[in-house]
């Protein structure tokens, strides 16, 4: 899939540059805000939970957990077709280590949609600190990814 993808976007800047059309920067630019949208809604579902799993929203049958939960299982499944190599340029704060380290990028990704499915897991039993424990941990995996990847926000 990711290889087609790439290919796909080859021709595309192929043909850009036979019409003299702006190159990488400008093919790159949907992909990136795509992505950035996809982490906003990451955030927007953990900001839920967060409320959710601190009680302050009733849920007593946690529909409103595992709603949250599962998209964001769906969110982070295959993160990494929205991370076409040479998309660091532009409006973007994607690292250029992505790609030098692409094995340990895929295994950040990895590691959060597996805290992510564990998170579905403990809402469908139930049991709150389970719950917590499961939130925490996805959100810790989060942050690690950012802390390797993501740039500084400038000021
Ligand atoms: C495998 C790495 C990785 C994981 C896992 C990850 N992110 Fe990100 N995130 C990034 C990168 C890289 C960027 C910068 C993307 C860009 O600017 O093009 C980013 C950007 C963001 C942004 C800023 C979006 C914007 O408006 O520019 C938010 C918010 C965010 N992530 C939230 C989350 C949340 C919440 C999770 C976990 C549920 C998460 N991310 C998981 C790598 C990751």
């Amino acid at each position: 899939m990711r290889m087609r993808y790439i290919a796909i976007l080859t021709a595309v800047s192929g043909m850009f540059a036979a019409t003299g059309l702006p190159a990488q920067d400008e093919d790159f630019d949907g992909v990136i805000r795509y992505r950035q949208g996809v982490m906003k809604a990451q955030a927007g579902h953990m900001a839920a939970l967060s409320q959710i799993v601190r009680g302050h929203v009733p849920d007593p049958e946690h529909r409103l957990a595992e709603l949250h939960a599962r998209a964001l299982v769906g969110l982070l499944e295959d993160l990494d077709h929205w991370f076409p190599e040479g998309s660091d340029f532009g409006e973007t704060r994607a690292e250029a280590r992505i790609w030098e380290r692409w094995d340990d990028f895929h295994q950040a990704y990895e590691e959060a949609e597996d805290r992510a499915e564990a998170l579905v897991k403990a809402v469908k039993k139930g049991e709150s600190k389970a719950i917590a424990k499961a939130f925490k941990g996805l959100a810790d995996a989060c942050k690690a990814c950012h802390k390797d990847f993501r740039a500084e926000e400038e000021d």
